[in-house]
């Protein structure tokens, strides 16, 4: 646990964060305070059909211009052009995006082509941007994806079917509302994946190469009240208390990940997710268990922190066995919470692990991770096991 003389690190978080059950009432004042005049709400049908997004509208009053409701799973480069166009055809001026990860990553890059114009593709690679965007406020509609704080935006390339991460701390969205009631009716898988994203993104900080104390503090208390909320959350959606600590938690551990950066376990759901369409969640929720086994010699002191935030009486075990303990607790949830627990349960074929493999040693992501990876034997193996 303990750091050396030679800790050094960043930690940047710029987002407001407004937390409260019908916090979304603020969201006026809050798009003032920017100010906004012109907000485009950014969205997709589901949400847009389960009256999620006309209560933003609302809400929004006299400042709400259109609503942008094409945004699909995984995003697209085409649709964040199409997006941006839309919202310089009604002259908006800031845009609330109001959803899961996809719809917060498709409303960052249409921030970004609003600002600059071109197309989304001449924004490739890290770091490439030299100021702030398009105002960006998120209310997020799941809690897991951590988007709404983080300077990631993951949109998919269909063309060559690959994930591509945009990075930049001018991605990073202004302010999120993370109002308890926009989840409330979030039916369990809906739940229960993106929530093991959101473990998945702490377990990923506590252990990353770029780990550091303020985010150890972010992500233990968010595997903390993952594990105690995010069961409840599948099993009685509309625990309210339980709904808005599951979001917090998230938020937390989108804000871990975002400045520790993320390690194995993305760099091997970002190519099952772009081959065989495995949501994100629950690609992560199969691979946690198996990529913390992987690591277990490089950081079994970190995992012995986790099943200790996690509440496991491990007083008497060593870290290793305190550590094992904390992967048997991941599993267990996995299970509890009724997701997948193999990859072939979500129709990836063994054949195509290789290939998977080859894209995961090309996944930016890879380099954090605390045990080496460069061969492609040592990631397929980790798939073989998560088979
Ligand atoms: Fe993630």
């Amino acid at each position: 646990m303990s750091y050396d003389r030679d800790l050094a690190f960043e930690y940047h978080n710029p987002t407001k964060v407004i937390f409260g059950e019908n916090s979304i009432k603020e969201i006026g004042l809050e798009v003032e305070s920017l100010g906004g005049s012109k907000a485009l709400v950014v969205t997709d049908r589901g949400i847009k059909e389960a009256g999620l997004a006309e209560k933003v509208e609302k809400a929004l009053g006299r400042r709400y211009v259109a609503t942008f409701d094409q945004c699909i799973p995984d995003s697209g480069f085409h649709l964040v052009d199409e997006g941006a166009s839309f919202a310089l055809e009604k002259g908006a001026d800031i845009l609330v995006s109001v959803g899961g990860g996809s719809v917060i990553d498709t409303a960052k890059g249409m921030a970004m082509v609003m600002k600059e114009g071109g197309k989304l593709s001449d924004y490739r690679g890290i770091q490439v941007l030299n100021r702030p965007q398009t105002p960006h406020i998120v209310v997020p509609t799941t809690a897991g994806s951590g988007s709404e704080v983080t300077w990631f935006a993951v949109i998919k390339d269909w063309e060559r079917n690959v994930k591509e991460a945009f990075v930049d701390v001018y991605l990073i969205p202004n302010k999120a509302i993370l109002d308890p009631t926009m989840v409330a009716g979030l039916p369990p898988h809906l739940t229960a994946g993106p929530g093991m994203d959101s473990l998945s993104h702490a377990v990923e900080a506590i252990h990353s190469l770029q780990r550091q104390p303020i985010i150890d503090g972010m992500a233990l208390q968010a595997a903390r009240l993952i594990m105690e909320f995010l069961p409840r959350c599948v099993e009685k959606g509309d625990d309210l208390v339980a709904r808005g600590q599951q979001q917090l938690a998230a938020a937390m551990a989108g804000i871990a990940f975002g400045n520790s950066q993320p390690g194995l376990v993305h760099a091997m759901a970002h190519p099952v997710g772009a081959l065989y369409n495995v949501p994100h969640g629950v690609a992560n929720a199969i691979l946690l268990p198996h990529v913390m086994n992987f690591n277990m010699n490089e950081c079994a002191d970190r995992y012995a922190l986790l099943a200790r935030a996690m509440n496991l009486d491990v007083r008497s075990l060593s870290d290793e066995e305190a550590a094992g303990a904390a992967v048997e607790a991941v599993q267990d949830l996995v299970k509890r919470i009724g997701l997948p627990q193999k990859l072939r349960e979500v129709d990836v074929p063994e054949e195509g692990l290789a290939e998977a493999a080859d894209y995961s040693l090309a996944d930016g992501s890879i380099v954090y991770n605390p045990r080496l990876v460069t061969d492609r034997e040592e990631v397929l193996e980790v798939y073989r096991a998560a088979w």
